[in-house]
């Protein structure tokens, strides 16, 4: 990995660790509740999503006391998406971030309302905010309703589901990708930059930035799932292979595959060129994410 990107996150993930259970300390809440929603947000994840947050800034060169916040109300519904993702009505896997998955520890009705109950925290999050404009926290909240429910995360949950049975076409498992994987991580984006006050012009580039890594993180993840093993991955590898899912590896083969994560990988980076830096950190996300192991 790159210096100054390795850096970067051990720099901020222990600063995301420590906010991430500060924000989910409930006084009232049961405990068998909160000890499975802090069960999943610790398991150890990358924080791939707060981290794009916070790098948006870095490259903009501007400071938000609230970005940390955000960063954590997204990564707080990727967990929630997780724990649900792996349940046995959905993909039905039993290890996650190196641990067994949270309805395989607390049953299945608790990883559910754990789920929701992160997913509300979210939202609390970001309506609590207290150094950002109103019109600012509205955009956010509307933004991150988008990306998380029917027309962002959740509905390309559903369309993946679809593409058990049926062996969708490329642009209709691009569809499904933008959707559950893409979204999410275009909040992250558009979140630091609206943080950030970029111009319209600039936004419109970080969009198909956001776009662009969205389908290659996907892509990536699906590489991974039949290329790694479980111990390198901290979730059960062929999981998608055993569920017969569409995906680019089962569609185009492990080089057509690859092929497209690089082609996604270039057009993401091209789009940075506004910012006129060498290596930005958007850069060397880019690159990390197609060429990461786990
Ligand atoms: C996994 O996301 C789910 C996908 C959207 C592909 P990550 O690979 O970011 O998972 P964690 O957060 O590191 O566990
Ligand atoms: C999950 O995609 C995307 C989510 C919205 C959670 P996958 O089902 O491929 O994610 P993994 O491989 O289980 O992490
Ligand atoms: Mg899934
Ligand atoms: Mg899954
Ligand atoms: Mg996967």
């Amino acid at each position: 990995m790159d210096k100054r990107l390795q850096t970067f996150i051990s720099e901020k993930a222990p600063i995301i660790d420590a906010e991430l259970n500060h924000l989910i300390e409930f006084e009232k809440a049961p405990s068998s509740l909160k000890e499975s929603m802090l069960y999943s947000v610790n398991a150890g994840g990358k924080r791939i999503r707060p981290l794009l947050v916070l790098a948006v800034l870095d490259d903009f060169d501007t400071k938000s006391d609230d970005a940390l916040k955000v960063a954590c109300a997204v990564e707080l519904i990727h967990t929630y998406s997780l724990i649900h993702d792996d349940l046995p009505c959905m993909d039905d896997d039993d290890f996650r971030r190196g641990k067994p998955t949270n309805h395989r520890v607390y049953g299945e009705a608790t990883a559910v309302l754990a789920g929701d109950a992160l997913q509300t925290r979210a939202f609390g999050i970001l309506a609590s905010l207290e150094q950002t404009r109103p019109e600012q926290i509205i955009r956010l909240v509307a933004l991150l309703a988008d990306a998380s429910g029917a027309n962002g995360m959740v509905g390309g949950q559903i369309l993946d589901m679809e593409g058990e049975t049926a062996t969708l076409s490329l642009p209709e498992l691009e569809e499904v990708h933008m959707h559950k994987t893409g979204a999410l991580l275009s909040f992250c984006i558009e979140a630091g930059a609206i943080l950030s006050d970029a111009q319209e012009e600039e936004l419109s580039q970080l969009r198909k930035y956001a776009k662009n890594i969205g389908l290659a993180f996907q892509i990536k993840d699906d590489i991974l799932d039949v290329t790694s093993t479980t111990e390198q991955l901290g979730k059960t590898a062929n999981s998608d292979t055993a569920s017969e899912k569409s995906t680019y590896p089962s569609l185009l083969g492990l080089e057509g595959a690859q092929q497209q994560l690089e082609k996604y990988h270039r057009e993401a980076v091209e789009c940075l060129a506004f910012l006129k830096k060498e290596n930005s950190m958007l850069k060397l996300f880019a690159d990390y994410i197609v060429q990461r192991n786990a």
